[in-house]
C-alpha cells in the first residue's frame, strides 16, 4: 500500500513544527510527550536522522527535577485549552507541570537496534542515556517516596486516558474547587463533544491544575492531590522502559546496579494490581486503597513490561473474540462501554502496537499479527484517525494523526510486515 506510506510521511511532515511533531494541528498545536516517542519511530522509517531529533527535543525540555512534562508549550496557540498561561510553571520553554506515561527509553532502544546508521546511532543514544536515567530516577524517588516499587500518578492526563471509566470512582470522590475559575473549553470546538470528556470530568481535571499551580509543581504535589493511583500503563511501560534502559546502559558499559533496583522492586510490587477475581491488572486507587471496578486494556500492557502469562494472553483472546476491530480500550460488553468516546471504548494504534509487540515477544506472534492486521484494515479503510470506533471502525477525534500515520510507517504497514 505505497500511497499510504506517502500519505503517512506527508503527515508527519505537515505536522512537523521544525524539530519537534504536532499530535494534530487545531486540536492538539503542541508537543507532546509519549507521541513524540512513538512519532519518532515513524520517522525511523525514512528519516533516521529526524527521529532522534524528536526525541532529543522532548528530552531538551525536561525540568532540572528530571520530570519529562506531558505538553512543550514552544509556541503560542489560541486554539489550546489550557495553555501555558494557565499552567504557569515558569520553565523555559513553556510546559505543563505534570507528566506522561514514560516511553522514551524504549523507543530509543528500538531506534538504536533497527539503526540503518548504527555509529551516529550509538553517538545519539549515549548522549540521551543520562536524561533517560534523570527521568526515570524522578519517576522513582518523586513519584514513589516510600520506595513502594508502584509509582503515583496524580492527575488523569498523566495517564495519556485521560477520560478512562479506570478513572470514574477516584473522579467521584474528588470535590470540585467551590472557586475554580471559570474557563473555555478549545477541545469541543474541533471535535464533536459526544467524542470527548464530560464537563464534570473537566471541572475535576481544571481543579487539579490549579491545586498544583498553587503548590509551584513541588514534589510534595505527589501526597496532596486528592487524586492519587497506581496505573497500570504507567507502571507497566516504566518497567519495560527500565529494562531497556538497563539494556542501554550495558551497550554503553554504564553501571546497571540501581536500575536493577527499580527493576525488581516493580516486579514484586505489580502483582498488587490483580483483580483477585479475575487476575487481571486494574487501577489502584492509593487515596482509597480499592483497585477500580472496570478493566481496560491498560492491564494488557503487562505484555510490553514482559510480564504477560498464559491467563493473560487467553484474557486477551477473551477480550477481543466479539470485537471487530481490536483492541477496544473497554471491552464491548462492559456497561460502561462507549465505542466513540475517547478512552471509554475505542481502539488505538499505539496501544495496538505495544500489546503486539508484547505478545511477539510472549510467543504469540500469530496473535501479534492479528492485532496487526485489524490496525492496518483500520488505516486502509479509514484514514489516519486519533482513534476508531471498534465495532464500526470509524475514524474519530483528530484526522492526520502522528501517531497514526508512525504507527502505520513503523509497524502496521503490509510493507513492514513482510506482505
Ligand atoms: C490526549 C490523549 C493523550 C495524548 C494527547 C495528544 O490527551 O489522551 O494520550 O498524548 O491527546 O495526542
Amino acid at each position: 500500500m505505497p500511497d499510504l506510506d506517502a500519505r503517512a510521511r506527508v503527515i508527519l511532515g505537515e505536522n512537523d513544527r521544525g524539530g519537534f511533531t504536532v499530535p494534530t494541528s487545531g486540536l492538539y498545536p503542541f508537543q507532546w510527550n509519549w507521541d513524540s516517542c512513538f512519532v519518532a519511530l515513524g520517522f525511523a522509517a525514512f528519516d533516521e536522522d529526524r527521529a532522534w531529533q524528536e526525541i532529543e527535543t522532548l528530552l531538551s525540555s525536561q525540568w532540572a527535577d528530571g520530570m519529562v512534562p506531558s505538553i512543550i508549550f514552544h509556541q503560542d496557540d489560541p486554539g489550546y485549552f489550557p495553555g501555558p498561561e494557565i499552567w504557569a510553571t515558569g520553565r523555559t520553554p513553556h510546559s505543563t507541570g505534570i507528566t506522561q506515561p514514560p516511553v522514551a527509553a524504549s523507543c530509543v532502544r528500538l531506534l538504536l537496534e533497527q539503526a540503518r546508521d548504527r555509529s551516529a546511532a550509538e553517538h545519539r543514544a549515549r548522549a540521551l542515556l543520562p536524561k533517560l536515567l534523570a527521568s526515570h530516577r524522578w519517576f522513582h524517588e518523586a513519584r514513589d517516596p516510600s520506595g513502594s516499587g508502584l509509582v503515583t500518578t496524580i492527575h488523569p492526563w498523566e495517564t495519556g486516558m485521560d477520560n478512562s471509566p479506570a478513572w470514574d470512582e477516584a473522579m467521584a470522590r474528588m470535590e470540585v474547587a467551590p472557586d475554580l475559575e471559570p474557563y473555555e473549553r478549545r477541545d469541543t470546538g474541533h471535535v464533536d463533544a459526544s467524542q470527548r470528556p464530560h464537563k464534570s470530568d473537566y471541572d475535576r481535571y481544571m481543579t487539579l491544575v490549579e491545586l498544583f499551580r498553587r503548590h509551584g509543581y513541588a514534589h510534595e504535589i505527589e501526597a496532596l492531590s486528592p487524586w492519587r493511583v497506581a496505573d497500570p500503563c504507567t507502571n507497566f511501560l516504566l518497567l519495560r522502559a527500565d529494562r531497556d534502559l538497563a539494556w542501554l546502559a550495558e551497550q554503553f558499559g554504564e553501571p546497571t546496579r540501581q536500575i536493577q533496583i527499580w527493576i525488581t522492586r516493580a516486579e514484586a510490587a505489580l502483582p498488587r494490581l490483580l483483580h483477585p477475581a479475575t487476575g487481571h491488572p486494574h487501577a489502584l486507587d492509593l487515596v482509597t486503597g480499592e483497585l477500580a471496578p472496570t478493566p481496560t486494556s491498560a492491564g494488557f500492557l503487562s505484555l510490553w513490561a514482559g510480564l504477560g502469562d498464559a491467563a493473560t494472553i487467553e484474557r486477551l483472546e477473551a477480550w477481543i473474540a466479539p470485537t471487530p476491530y481490536p483492541v477496544a480500550s473497554v471491552a464491548i460488553d462492559d456497561r460502561r462501554f462507549e465505542s466513540r468516546r475517547y478512552w471509554r471504548g475505542p481502539t488505538w494504534a499505539f496501544a495496538n502496537f505495544m500489546i503486539a509487540d508484547g505478545l511477539a515477544r510472549s510467543g504469540r506472534p500469530d496473535l501479534a499479527s492479528r492485532i496487526q492486521t485489524a490496525t492496518r484494515t483500520l488505516i486502509e479503510r479509514h484514514g489516519f484517525f486519533e482513534y476508531f470506533d471498534p465495532l464500526t471502525g470509524e475514524g474519530c477525534g483528530g484526522d492526520s494523526f502522528s501517531w497514526t500515520a508512525a504507527m502505520w510507517l513503523a509497524w502496521a504497514s503490509r510493507d513492514r510486515a513482510g506482505g
